[in-house]
């Protein structure tokens, strides 16, 4: 396993977000979470990247307890992460936002990079070579002297999962990466998973549209009310009783048969 939640616990007052959630991302696998809206799937995500806390369990990162460590660390051990809402640096280019990955895992870093120190100068090419690389393996090679904020947001998001590419990942954790787009921006979205997983990234997935979810991923846990109600393969997850009562209960238009 690349990643491995175990007997994650989080509670927010008499609310328990997560509650004793296991789950582990394999080799070059597309693992999903998804959930209604108020599972514990962002909370689940943010115990994994480090942005939380649990309150009981671990996460394990390619065999190393990673639970003490905050999320900068465990970026630069080959945890990188596509957030929910998508913050590109405004009036930089679509090189220049995903160059800002790549000062996560060189000695010179981020603030440096924008201070512009000595040290800075050492590693921008290297960066350079590796923020095109990433743009290739997202399709945008020939965007990336465009401005981001003129790009439709599902172009956004795919700049914004370059980013996450350049240094190298060994695994990418995605919060709603198709959240707020339209069928055709989710789509290009979709495909784009499918082709990184096709170049064997590990990857692991949180969101809630289903369909989405049940198109790219090859393994699902289903969580509601903070607990793990199902897990499995897309086909026996849809098809499970207890995933579409949670789903109709707490939500319309967004069935598992959808
Ligand atoms: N910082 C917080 N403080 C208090 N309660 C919180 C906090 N974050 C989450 N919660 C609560 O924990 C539960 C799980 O929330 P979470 O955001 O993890 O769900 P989600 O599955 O991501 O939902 P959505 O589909 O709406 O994004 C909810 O009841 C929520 O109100
Ligand atoms: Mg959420």
């Amino acid at each position: 396993m690349i990643v491995q939640a175990e007997a994650l616990t989080r509670r927010f007052g008499g609310v328990v977000a997560v509650d004793n959630v296991s789950l582990g991302v394999g080799e070059g696998e597309l693992a999903a979470v998804i959930g209604p809206n108020g599972a514990g799937k962002s909370t689940l995500f943010h115990l994994i990247s480090g942005h939380l806390r649990p309150d009981h369990g671990r996460v394990v990162l390619r065999d190393r307890d990673v639970s003490s460590l905050s999320p900068d660390r465990r970026a630069q051990l080959g945890m990188a992460i596509a957030f929910q809402t998508v913050r590109l640096f405004r009036g930089m280019t679509v090189l220049e936002n995903v160059m800002v990955g790549g000062h996560a895992w060189t000695r010179s870093g981020f603030a440096s990079a924008l201070l512009r120190l000595p040290s800075h100068h050492r590693d921008e090419s290297q960066i350079h070579l590796e923020a095109m690389r990433a743009l290739r393996l997202v399709g945008l090679e020939s965007a990336a002297h465009n401005v981001v904020e003129t790009l439709p947001l599902g172009v956004q998001r795919a700049v914004q999962i370059a980013r996450a590419l350049c240094g190298r990942p060994s695994v990418l954790l995605l919060d709603e990466p198709a959240s707020g787009l339209r069928s055709a921006e989710r789509n290009r979205v979709a495909r784009l998973l499918e082709t990184l997983r096709d170049e064997g990234l590990s990857m692991l997935l949180v969101e809630h549209d289903v369909a989405f979810v049940t198109r790219v991923a090859g393994r699902i846990t289903v969580m509601d009310r903070g607990k793990v109600i199902a897990q499995g393969a897309p086909a026996e997850v849809r098809r499970d009783p207890v995933v579409i009562a949670a789903y109709l209960g707490q939500e319309r238009g967004s069935s598992p048969g959808a």
